[in-house]
């Protein structure tokens, strides 16, 4: 291949042998456009969800597969996204695992016993994930929806997901969201049997639901350390990167790419990147490019819009989706995605613009193969 010859003639031969644009982009391998999502792309800002929201709790509509699964298809359509996050929430394996939660309005989760001890650590239940089922059973129905090849000839991405151990053992120990996390540091840092069994215990039930959700279809694990970005490099070092790096590992041992997210991450992702997971979440916080020299050319990076930019004036939000696009440089690797999730009260039509702008960007705009090999090198 010369060096101007384009490197996607056609979308079949592009995307082809490694499944989906989103999944091929996860591998960092070349795509005929940046693929996009988006985070909570289902959720209270779209008309379609609240309708759904006025008959059902937040856990009925996680717990009942007929309605998780029609969320999921309802966003992703609607929005005309390159993948369906499925819909359910991080705290959902918390049930089988003895610890009761309830979604209160307007406060978000609530824990009723929060963890504070070793023996409350013991009496955790690593035995009864089979519980979860109704999630695998909803991405079932996902997969089965989305196994064509959409108009454009690409395959939809199913996005299965599971929390990271420290973001979980956050709302466990604290009992619900925090500002400083000091439960959950005075246990890390003083009590380490307590806080080792937890990471076990965590690791060892979300290894098992993450399986289920794979083998139901689920394309791609994410894994949300969505509050990892409140600890120090060392104590993220210390207290979460073995724990972590242990799930990454036996996630990607069944056999699908893993995404790693978190936010407020900047100066964490050098220590991020020795997970050795393949995609890492990159906030709004920290330039596209410097994100993704800080985690090296062996990874693929997903973000970063500021979500709050979906407000912004069509020009100005226009301008930012440019520049993340522009900063990724066609550097095969790059998914489209905010730097956390979409927040009530965004205007759909400006997240539906978004997604246009990403798909026309990519048109005509191809990047040689050997321009973006040396340019990557030379940048990382
Ligand atoms: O399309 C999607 O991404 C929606 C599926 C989804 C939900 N929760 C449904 C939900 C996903 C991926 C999550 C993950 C989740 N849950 C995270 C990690 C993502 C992140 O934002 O970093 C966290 C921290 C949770 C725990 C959680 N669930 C909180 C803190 C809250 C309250 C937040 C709020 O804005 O009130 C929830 C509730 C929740 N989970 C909602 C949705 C759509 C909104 C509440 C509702 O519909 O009643």
């Amino acid at each position: 291949m010369s060096e101007n010859e384009p490197l996607h003639s056609t979308l079949n031969e592009t995307n082809e042998a490694g499944g989906s644009r989103f999944v091929r982009a996860c591998l960092r391998l070349p795509v005929d456009r940046t693929p996009v999502w988006f985070l909570r792309q289902a959720g209270r800002y779209m008309p379609e969800y609240m309708a759904v929201r006025k008959h059902h709790s937040l856990l009925d509509i996680c717990r009942t597969p007929e309605i998780a699964s029609e969320v999921t298809i309802t966003a992703a359509e609607r929005l005309g996204v390159d993948a369906a996050i499925i819909f359910a929430d991080l705290l959902l394996p918390f049930t089988p695992m003895g610890l009761d939660f309830e979604f209160v309005n307007g406060e978000g989760p609530v824990v009723h016993t929060p963890i504070r001890s070793l023996e409350h650590v013991q009496a955790l239940r690593t035995d009864r994930t089979d519980d979860l089922r109704y999630v695998a059973s909803a991405i079932e129905k996902v997969a089965k929806h989305f196994a064509a090849p959409r108009a454009d000839g690409d395959t939809l991405g199913i996005i299965g997901f599971c929390g990271a151990p420290f973001t979980l053992a956050s709302y466990m120990i604290e009992g619900s969201s925090s500002r400083n996390y000091v439960e959950t540091k005075k246990i890390m840092y003083s009590h380490d049997a307590t806080w080792s069994l937890l990471m076990e215990k965590l690791v060892t039930v979300l290894v098992a639901y993450a399986e289920q959700q794979v083998e139901a279809g689920a394309d791609v694990i994410q894994i949300f350390d969505s509050w990892a970005g409140a600890l120090s490099v060392s104590d993220y070092r210390q207290y979460c990167l073995a724990p972590t790096t242990e799930l990454v590992r036996r996630v990607k041992a069944l056999g699908v790419p893993v995404i790693y997210f978190g936010v407020d991450t900047a100066s964490l992702l050098p220590t991020m990147r020795e997970m050795t997971a393949d995609v890492l979440g990159l906030d709004w916080r920290i330039p596209l490019d410097e994100g993704w020299r800080a985690v090296g050319a062996g990874c693929a990076v997903q973000g970063n819009l500021d979500p709050i930019t979906l407000f912004a004036p069509e020009d100005v939000l226009q301008g930012r989706v440019n520049e993340i696009l522009k900063l990724a440089n066609g550097r095969p690797g790059h998914i489209f995605n905010l730097g956390h999730g979409i927040v009530p009260g965004t205007p759909v039509d400006n997240v539906i613009r978004v997604v246009e702008w990403v798909k026309q960007y990519g048109v005509g705009k191809p990047v040689a193969r050997n321009e973006a090999a040396s340019e990557w090198a030379v940048r990382a």
